[in-house]
């Protein structure tokens, strides 16, 4: 293999040949940002699932596994959506099983096949004659299942983070690629009106050229992380064991877009410092008795982590988790250009050369660029809910591209690279701020792309 396309590789020579003429200690930052990749260990390149359009189909035939509040709202969606059969479910529990089987006959279908027989009953749903599964489980699930989904000849459609370590992250690339399936993150937050708006005044130049955007996901979760059911039953622990960003992928996930990365630009590397912890043991402390375990748990991950995320193309995203202190939500979404610039919460643009030095309103612009997407279905979107209406979108769309036989909007590589802050910010958390390489999970092949930009099917 070219050593061009495959900096693993050169990153793992280049680190061992100059520890061994400087010694250790004389490593310089070059050298830093290289040997970061050794954790990463991308097997032999099959060829890329970038740009590989879905076998087309009349109907989708898919499974669910984990309908807790996230999968029941995503089923809530998929029964809305034309020529869609849910033939299958999977949760550990059976009432959450027997709940999701009847919104499924309540929605005019035969009733799916259940399965509750236990954490690896998903390999059973997985032998089914299926299309696609959707995966909405807790997150040190998602890669297993997502990996046995592949394997069993399906496409899989997995929830936000896609994977928690780098090694996950190229189970994902490496599975997709052997196995021809593509994996999918369920990204809703690149689907909502203004994002895919914003998308449509980037492609037309309104921005000029972009050179900064601004990513969170800030939002109070005390109640749901410490709650006796629910995400609390699991959200809380990697609170106790990381401190980095736990959830990166809401606010990157429509920035990425804008910077059409994996297009013609790519994450290149990132730093990160976290601020100290208080806002969740305070929680804890406030509410709950002394004898309740929670009182004695300790968390280690900062209240807020702030990371910059710095592209090839020489472009800043500032990225921000804050899932702990109480402050009004926000994604921050956030673009800036050479011609002006646009900021949400609430949303709003500005021009350069516009008369008032101060935003104006996002809706001066919404005939001339609302997304086609919503144009069409967004009578339905809003009608279904999901989260302003993003969640149907999304699940649409995918559907729309499974029928159609066009290839994802949003690809295995972009679910390794929206994920792979986690462990990135983690390990620079750990390192007082040093900067980590972005494993190019593309091998490469962000550079030649040559299918059709994204969303235009
Ligand atoms: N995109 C979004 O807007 C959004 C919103 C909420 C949650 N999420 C994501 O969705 C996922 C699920 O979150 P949630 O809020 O539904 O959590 P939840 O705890 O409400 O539901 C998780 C479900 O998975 C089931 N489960 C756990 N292990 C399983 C196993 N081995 N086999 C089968 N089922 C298993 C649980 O019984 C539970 O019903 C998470 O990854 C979360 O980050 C995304």
């Amino acid at each position: 293999m070219a050593e061009d396309h495959d900096p693993h590789n050169i990153s793992r020579r280049k680190f061992m040949t100059r520890t061994a003429i400087g010694g250790a200690g004389l490593i310089i930052a070059n050298d830093v940002l290289s040997s970061n990749l050794l954790a990463a260990t991308p097997k032999p390149a099959t060829q890329t699932m970038m740009g590989v359009p879905f076998e087309a189909r009349e109907q989708v035939r898919m499974g669910i596994i984990g309908v807790g509040g996230r999968g029941s709202s995503l089923l809530r969606d998929l029964l809305a959506v034309d020529n869609v059969e849910v033939r299958a479910i999977c949760d550990l529990l059976p009432e959450k099983v027997e709940r999701a089987q009847k919104a499924v006959t309540d929605g005019g279908q035969p009733k799916p096949a259940g399965f509750s027989g236990g954490e690896w009953d998903f390999k059973n749903l997985n032998q089914l004659d299926l299309d696609i599964v959707y995966i909405a489980t807790p997150w040190n699930w998602h890669v297993p299942m997502a990996v046995d989904v592949m394997k069993n000849g399906k496409h899989a459609a997995v929830e936000v983070p896609a994977a928690t370590t780098l090694e996950e992250c190229w189970d994902l690339v490496n599975s997709s690629e052997a196995t021809r399936k593509h994996c999918v993150i369920l990204e809703n937050c690149c689907y909502g009106s203004n994002e895919m708006m914003v998308l449509q005044m980037v492609r037309d130049g309104s921005f000029g050229e972009i050179t900064h955007g601004e990513a969170a996901y800030i939002h109070d979760l005390r109640g749901v992380l410490t709650a006796n059911e629910g995400e609390g039953l699991w959200r809380r622990f990697p609170h106790m064991k990381r401190n980095g960003n736990l959830y990166p992928t809401h606010g990157l996930g429509p920035v990425a877009h804008y910077m059409d990365i994996h297009r013609s630009d790519r994450f290149d590397y990132m730093v990160s410092v976290s601020s100290n912890q208080a806002s969740l043991s305070a929680y804890v402390k406030s509410n709950f008795a002394d004898a309740d375990p929670k009182r004695a748990e300790k968390y280690i991950c900062g209240d807020m982590n702030t990371s910059i995320i710095k592209t090839v193309q020489g472009r800043t995203i500032l990225l921000q988790h804050d899932v702990v202190n109480p402050r009004p939500y926000s994604r921050l979404n956030l673009i800036s250009g050479t011609k002006g610039a646009f900021a949400d919460y609430p949303a709003r643009v500005f021009m350069d050369g516009q008369k008032e030095d101060d935003w104006q309103k996002i809706d001066a612009f919404r005939e001339k660029y609302e997304h086609p997407l919503w144009k069409t279905a967004g009578e339905m979107a809003r009608k279904t809910g999901g989260h302003g209406g993003m969640d149907y979108i999304m699940n649409y769309r995918l559907m729309d591209c499974l029928k159609r036989g066009l290839p994802p909007d949003i690809d295995v590589y972009d679910a390794a690279a929206w994920s792979a802050p986690t462990p990135l910010s983690e390990r620079s958390v750990a390192e007082n701020g040093a900067p980590q390489k972005f494993p190019d999970f593309t091998r490469d092949h962000w550079k030649a792309r040559s299918d059709s930009p994204l969303f235009a099917g």
